[in-house]
């Protein structure tokens, strides 16, 4: 794979996860029989995917994710990957991404690292989802947890965001895996 040119000079770090992440959106675009088979570096790093496509990646370590679907079924994907946050971390990730509500329901999960990181990972999701709309990244106290279910969870805009998404819930499905949160925001085409 021809490495654009905006990774001149990246550490072969970021090559490889960039080179894993774009071959996993590769497949996925093949899976959904698209003409093309370019999934480009947009001005603010988004990857920008094929007409009818919306799409998204994620990487950590050795994971690389990457999903999309067709815009007729939803306006926006944002995936994202998140190994459980480290004790020594918690209180400063907790603090910059979660509302005081939010802390409050993660104190009564009982593992309230992964509850931590299961709530940064979906806000992840859910900024990815909507950054091609808002043109900008959210804060991530400009959305909060609603409800937690099994395998999905939804949140709702707070702040600024509620201009762009007035009455929107966001629906975020998650999962326990590789040893860490995996989200896939999905926004339905009348979010
Ligand atoms: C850019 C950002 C979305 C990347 O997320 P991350 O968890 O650090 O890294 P991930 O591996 O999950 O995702 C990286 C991929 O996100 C995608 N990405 C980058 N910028 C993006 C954007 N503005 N919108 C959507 N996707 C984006 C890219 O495909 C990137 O992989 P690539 O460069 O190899 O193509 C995020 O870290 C970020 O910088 N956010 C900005 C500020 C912020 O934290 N806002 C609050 C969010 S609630």
């Amino acid at each position: 794979m021809k490495l654009p040119t905006q990774l001149n000079g990246a550490s072969s770090m970021r090559r490889a996860e960039f080179t894993a992440g774009r071959y996993c959106a590769l497949n996925v675009l093949s899976n959904l029989r698209s003409d093309s088979d370019e999934v480009r570096i947009g001005p603010h790093g988004e990857p920008v995917w094929p007409d009818g496509v919306v799409g998204s990646i994620t990487h950590s370590g050795d994971l690389a994710i990457a999903a999309a679907t067709l815009v007729t079924l939803h306006r926006g994907l944002g995936v994202d990957f998140e190994h459980v946050i480290k004790s020594e971390a918690i209180a400063e990730i907790e603090s910059i991404v979660l509302t005081p509500n939010e802390i409050n329901f993660c104190r009564k999960c009982i593992d309230f690292s992964y509850t931590v990181t299961l709530l940064f990972s979906c806000k992840e999701s859910v900024s990815k989802a909507i950054f091609k709309y808002v043109g900008r990244y959210m804060d991530f106290k400009e959305i909060e947890l609603a409800a937690m279910y099994n395998e999905f969870a939804l949140f709702r805009p707070l702040g600024p965001l509620i201009v762009d998404f007035q009455g929107a819930v966001f629906k975020v499905y998650h999962r326990n895996a590789s040893g860490g949160a995996m989200t896939v925001c999905l926004l339905d085409s009348d979010t």
